[in-house]
């Protein structure tokens, strides 16, 4: 039950807990192990094993401790090439806006290229780079430097033809959201591998990847604010205000995962793990970034926001599950344990709030949404099955390890 708050709930023991959540998920069915707050335990599983469930209300005291530290807005380092496209790219943001454009690199030599591959999510995620905090000692003009533009719009061409090609398409927007809705017993994906089996350098390499996106969190998703009207908007808004902590910066989402990284070890310093990122890690974060600049994709950042959001909760939950086994402070476990309530309500509102007003005024997006949902889903799992794969041989999941 999704309540507009904030609110204060008074259990049977007269207990009573706040939230401050612009909206709250409140769980009716008593599965969930965060009860009285929603936890996505009502979903429907695959299978009829039954959950083992307790009662274990969360204390919410610290929601609204706030200490306001300024956070300077740091830039990445510019990374190392890693084919033509990267070096065509690097080279014009080391050269600046006067220096001669030679990239070497035409047409037929971009359609030459793997557009899953490192060079072109490299070349890709710099050039998209620019529009967040830019590079150190990179030229702020170059943002919308025709040069760049028209080499990134040759890139985007590629990575999208592609994309399509691999996803089956379709218009049932319905359909696709009740896939991600359902839990298969036997699913295998990262966070089921470090909760029953993973080991403290894996959860290491893993929070390292997500950096890329989780240190600039819910920002691709502003973009697509003034594509929205009514409704839409009002819910994309209230779920990225609940993203950026609600008015307390100390709960911005990410500012927890910085703090995460500072307590596993981590440099929680914008940009430090870009050169160790391989290009399945880069492909999921340019699709966000791709669907946020455009605005004729919105309605696929759309898709692949209900993706992200249906399926984070319980992800979450076991991250949470695997952070406790290996020991991790109640520090770092926090911006796993503040998602599995937080996307429970983000799905909902995404959901029934934006997804559900969106395709009643505009019906024509629904074949886009699919695309997001699937295309964000394809880049989730080429994710997922590099690290397990890796981890099983025992090797590496980045290009240098820690
Ligand atoms: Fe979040
Ligand atoms: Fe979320």
């Amino acid at each position: 039950m999704l309540v507009h708050g904030p609110i204060e709930v008074t259990l049977d023991d007269g207990q009573r807990l706040t939230s401050d959540r612009a909206a709250t998920a409140l769980c009716t069915c008593h599965l969930s192990r965060r009860y009285p707050f929603c936890d996505t335990s009502h979903r429907r599983r695959s299978g009829n094993r039954p959950a083992a469930r307790s009662f274990v209300p969360i204390p919410q005291g610290d929601r609204m401790r706030s200490t306001g530290t300024p956070q300077p807005l740091t830039k990445s380092a510019l990374p190392q090439a890693r084919g033509p496209l990267s070096t065509a790219v690097l080279a014009t943001l080391r050269g600046g806006t006067a220096a001669p454009y030679t990239p070497e690199i035409g047409s037929a030599d971009i359609e030459q290229t793997d557009p899953y591959g490192d060079d072109l999510q490299l070349a890709l995620h710099c050039c998209y780079e620019l529009h967040y905090r830019g590079f150190a000692g990179v030229s702020d003009d170059l943002e919308w430097d025709p040069r760049l533009l028209e080499l990134r719009r040759q890139i985007e061409r590629l990575f999208l033809v592609a994309l399509r090609a691999d996803v089956p398409g379709g218009t049932d927007v319905a359909a696709e959201i009740d896939t991600l809705l359902v839990e298969p017993l036997d699913a295998g994906g990262v966070s089921h591998h470090l909760r029953q089996a993973g080991q403290l350098w894996q959860l290491r390499e893993y929070v390292a990847h997500r950096s890329l996106y989780n240190l600039k969190e819910a920002d691709p998703h502003a973009w697509v604010i003034p594509r929205l009207a009514g409704p839409a908007k009002a819910s994309l808004v209230t779920v990225e205000y609940d993203e950026y902590g609600s008015g307390n910066p100390d709960r911005m989402h990410a500012r927890l995962f910085a703090e995460m990284m500072t307590e596993l070890g981590l440099s929680p310093d914008y940009g430090a793990y870009l050169d160790a990122a391989p290009a399945a890690t880069l492909a999921e974060v340019n699709f966000i970034s791709l669907c946020g600049l455009h605005r004729q994709l919105h309605g696929a950042l759309i898709g692949q926001l209900v993706t992200a959001e249906a399926t984070s909760s319980p992800a979450s939950d076991r991250m949470v599950q695997a952070m406790r086994r290996l020991g991790c402070t109640a520090a770092a476990i926090e911006f796993f344990a503040e998602h599995i309530e937080a996307d429970a309500v983000h799905e909902q509102l995404v959901r029934r709030g934006v997804i559900a007003p969106l395709l009643a005024a505009e019906p024509e997006l629904a074949g886009d949404v699919v695309f997001g949902i699937q295309a964000s889903t394809l880049l989730a799992d080429r994710f997922s099955d590099l690290l397990l794969s890796r981890w099983a041989a025992g090797q590496t999941t980045l290009r240098t390890p820690l």
